[in-house]
């Protein structure tokens, strides 16, 4: 119940899916949580219904490709909480599936935008908080999609690679210095991400076809490792790529 006791979270992408199942297990172990997001009706619902059960939790509009909006939201945290100790870089977006050649540069720039710049401004501003508070742990969400490669999705598995190595390069930057930072390479999550792109009758099929252990993954499962990493429980772990995909990368 207490395995981030007094520590200030911000969540990216807080509004649905992992983020917000993130959310709400890291308010029930005892952090104060700062949940960022765009889609501001359904966060504002989030964190009012977290309050009202008794945690603190306070939602922030942040586009994380805005450098502007990924500042305020690190200040916010501080300037209303005192600290930053952990960061869970989340948020995302799968862009448009077509072959290389028929990915348009506005498409390219857009997944690039939010999956990799979000990132590592995130990373930027939290690692600068983070110092100021002690040290702290970020924690990334890549993907399976950042180790192998998947047909019609060149720019998320571009920026979900780009996301790894970010993540490795940042975690030797303050190995010394308190800060860890670790990614997860989530599998197939059964999110409203996942639903948008499993329209077509037949797909759902093929992807639960594709996940070695016969099943979807939960939000809570990505979760719970999200924690584990936010927790000093992780504490010589940093610059690692997590899968957690019912198998899917060990094929
Ligand atoms: N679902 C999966 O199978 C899966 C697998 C691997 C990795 N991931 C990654 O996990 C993360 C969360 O995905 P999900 O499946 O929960 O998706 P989701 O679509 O359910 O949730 C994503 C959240 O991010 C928010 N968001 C989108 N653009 C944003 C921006 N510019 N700034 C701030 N917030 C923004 C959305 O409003 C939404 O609330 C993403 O980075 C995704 O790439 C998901």
């Amino acid at each position: 119940m207490d395995e981030l006791k007094d520590k200030v979270a911000i969540v990216t992408g807080a509004a649905s899916g992992i983020g917000r199942a993130a959310v709400d297990l890291f308010a029930s172990e005892g952090a104060v949580v700062v949940a960022a997001d765009v889609a501001d009706d359904a966060g504002r619902q989030i964190a009012d219904g977290l309050s009202a059960r008794g945690s603190t939790c306070t939602y922030v509009h942040a586009d994380v490709s805005s450098e502007g909006d990924v500042q305020a939201m690190v200040l916010l945290a501080l300037s209303r909480y005192g600290r930053l100790d952990v960061l869970f870089n989340n948020a995302g977006i799968e862009g448009e599936f077509a072959p290389t050649a028929d990915v348009t540069l506005e498409a390219w720039e857009r997944v690039l935008a939010v999956n990799l710049r979000g990132v590592f401004l995130g990373c930027k501003y939290g690692v600068e908080a983070m110092l100021r508070s002690g040290g702290g742990s970020i924690i990334n969400n890549a993907s399976v999609a950042g180790l192998v490669g998947f047909a019609g999705a060149a720019a998320y598995c571009a920026s979900k690679g780009g996301v790894v190595q970010l993540t490795k390069a940042a975690a030797l930057d303050y190995a010394t210095l308190g800060v860890r930072v670790n990614c997860l390479c989530p599998g197939i999550i059964d999110t409203p991400m996942v639903r948008r792109a499993t329209q077509a009758p037949g797909i759902a099929e093929q992807l639960v076809a594709a996940e070695p252990v016969g099943r979807l993954g939960t939000p809570r499962e990505v979760a719970e490792l999200a924690l584990f990493l936010a927790s000093d429980r992780s504490s010589f772990l940093t610059g690692a790529a997590v899968p957690v995909d019912g198998g899917f990368v060990a094929r």
